[in-house]
């Protein structure tokens, strides 16, 4: 814990914080970590019943001493009116957003470019890269000075690795998405940092290479603490791009 947080007033304790894609892997794990500051949560994703579960568990590890508000709200991030609602339910239940964690993301199965289809490429584009534009366009109409979007992207969007041109091609993306939305939040006082995980153990590998070598992998928590030490830097510094890779090298 930084020097001058105490584990009853954590800095973070009351603000509201969005996780998309919170349903399993680094985002629960990141909902998770922002429970454990006392941040008041919206979880969602599009699976209801991992939501409610979610919300039932996060609620009651909180129960007792420090009250946290969660709000469970299904949400495809590839459907502007399916964000138009979330962000309905957000403004009505807390009126503001002080994190944001753009974090809903797919993979698709190992294929050279002449072998993806056409609906596999675009699935990927629409959640990794359209999502990420509309939930960051709904979410800034409710940031203010002070607030920090994280948006999970992948050491895919710097470096590529073969059989995943759609999933390179949306993080790149999102990756130069993220660096024009910093330098345009600047003035505005609003942090935004690119997380760049490497492999992390999480059901996305089912997709990708399902016999990828998972004890070589970091753990979604690992990622989570690493993300909420960002956060919780003041507000005169960020972390611009954190990038957090299995110490084990490449898989
Ligand atoms: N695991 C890794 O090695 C790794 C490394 C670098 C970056 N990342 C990135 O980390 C993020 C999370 O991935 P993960 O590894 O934790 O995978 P995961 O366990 O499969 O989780 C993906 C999350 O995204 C949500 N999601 C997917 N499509 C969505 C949609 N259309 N609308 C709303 N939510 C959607 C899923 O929820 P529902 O199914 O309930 O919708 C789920 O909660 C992704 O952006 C991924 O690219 C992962």
């Amino acid at each position: 814990m930084p020097p001058g947080h105490s584990a009853r007033h954590p800095p973070l304790r009351g603000r509201v914080a969005l996780v998309t894609g919170a349903t399993r892997g680094i985002g629960l794990a990141i909902a998770r970590a922002l429970a454990a500051q006392h941040c008041n949560l919206i979880l969602t994703g599009r699976d209801q019943s991992a939501l409610r579960r979610i919300g039932r568990e996060l609620a009651s590890a909180k129960a007792g001493a420090a009250k946290i508000r969660i709000l469970t709200h299904p949400c495809d991030v590839r459907d502007p009116d399916s964000v138009d609602d979330l962000f309905r339910s957000i403004r009505h239940e807390f009126n503001r957003l002080d994190i944001l964690v753009s974090n809903a993301g797919i993979a698709h199965p190992n294929l050279p470019v002449d072998k993806i289809p056409f609906p596999v490429w675009k699935a990927v584009i629409e959640t990794n890269l359209n999502g990420m534009f509309l939930v960051t366009q709904a979410a800034l109409a409710v940031m203010r000075r002070g607030a920090t979007i994280v948006n999970n992207l992948s050491i895919s969007a710097n470096r590529v690795f073969t059989g995943c041109a759609a999933y390179n091609a949306s993080k790149h993306g999102a990756l130069g998405f993220t660096n024009t939305l910093r330098e345009e939040l600047r003035p505005k006082g609003i942090r935004v940092i690119g997380l760049l995980p490497g492999a992390t153990d999480t059901a996305i590998w089912n997709t990708l290479w399902p016999r990828a070598p998972r004890r070589k992998m970091m753990s979604p928590a690992t990622v989570a603490q690493a993300v909420v030490n960002a956060i919780l830097l003041p507000p005169n510094a960020t972390v611009e791009n954190l990038e957090i890779l299995p110490s084990s090298g490449p898989l």
